[in-house]
């Protein structure tokens, strides 16, 4: 019997193609959103699937887990992050969760220095003003904005991606690093010149450019809280391309406001999709609807290391990518 495999939602047709070109059945959700709650767990406890791909807005907890039939053998999550799954509860179930490494990192660091250039020039702050009407001319003092040659880049998580954001700045614009992680990255010192601090303290308080590249986690949740804001510099930069949770969005909203820090760009936000109201009003706030490894490439990337993960696990093989 052909293994069937389930698609939470629309990705490249990659994966598709590969898992077909296997023999594989594939269903791919209909729906052209995301899968409540509800009906994740309908559709799920509804037929013996071989394998789930999931994505990052699929919560799939440990009732969801458990209610799964004993058929599923993995879960391949879209992404690079995996906090929507309690991989403690697959793995004792014997599921093996896969995610995607690696293919994203550039498309995600170069966002994440979009970002910071787009906040540092004011680039979405020029853009509104001319779409307003306000343009009347060039002015001596108009949306002065901030170099960022030479300053001090602080990175909260050090792994992959904040590695590649580092080298970019450092080498396309002479800044230092600072950086904090739960271990040395000897690689990042050696390119960068990156200075390790044994405190996230550390690093915000010293840094003009505070990037976050941590997973979320338990740890990690709410990292970026207002004591901490409150240690930044007041002309600092804060950027998040990691997840909405490790930053106190309400907080942040308070620090803005008050000029405690200069500014923020944010690719994901604690309430997603909500975004928090104060955020909105605020000039000195650059938004993205969660885009930073969305180019055509990647996410073509990332849809063929679903289906390898998956075409792996399922022929008996060891996955590439399996969350330890
Ligand atoms: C995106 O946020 C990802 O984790 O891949
Ligand atoms: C994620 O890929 C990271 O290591 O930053």
């Amino acid at each position: 019997m052909a293994k069937k495999i389930f698609i939470t939602r629309r990705i490249p047709a990659k994966a598709e193609e590969m898992l077909r070109a296997q023999g594989y059945e594939v269903t791919v959700s209909e729906k052209d959103g995301v899968l409540t709650r509800d009906e994740l767990k309908a559709v799920l406890v509804a037929s013996e699937y071989d394998a789930v791909a999931s994505l990052l807005t699929d919560t799939l907890d440990a009732e969801i887990i458990a209610a799964m039939p004993a058929s599923v053998k993995i879960i391949a999550n879209y992404a690079v992050g995996y906090n929507n799954i309690d991989v403690a509860a697959a793995q004792a179930k014997g599921i093996v969760v896969t995610n995607t490494p690696d293919v994203l990192t550039s498309t995600v660091a170069e966002h994440t220095v979009a970002l910071i250039l787009t906040l540092a020039s004011r680039v979405a702050e020029g853009d509104r003003f001319i779409r307003e009407g306000k343009f009347v001319g060039w002015e001596p003092m108009l949306l002065l904005g901030t170099d960022i040659k030479g300053k001090t880049l602080g990175l909260v998580g050090a792994g992959r991606i904040g590695s590649e954001v580092a080298s970019i700045l450092h080498k396309g614009f002479g800044m230092d690093v600072v950086y904090c992680d739960v271990k040395q990255n000897e690689t990042l010192e050696a390119v960068c010149g990156a200075r390790f601090c044994a405190t996230h303290e550390e690093v915000i308080k010293g840094a003009d450019i505070v990037s976050i590249h941590v997973p979320l986690l338990p740890t990690t949740k709410h990292l970026i809280n207002a004591g901490r804001l409150a240690m930044m510099k007041k002309s600092a930069l804060l950027i998040n391309t990691s997840r909405g949770p490790v930053v106190d969005e309400l907080a942040l909203v308070e620090a803005l406001k008050n000029g405690v820090i200069r500014g923020a760009a944010l690719d994901v936000f604690e309430f997603e999709p909500k975004v928090s109201e104060g955020l909105l009003s605020l000039p000195n706030v650059v938004v993205n609807p969660h885009l930073a490894s969305a180019t055509e490439e990647t996410r073509t990337k990332m849809a063929e290391m679903v289906a390898t993960n998956i075409i792996e696990t399922l022929e008996g093989r060891t996955a590439p990518n399996v969350i330890k």
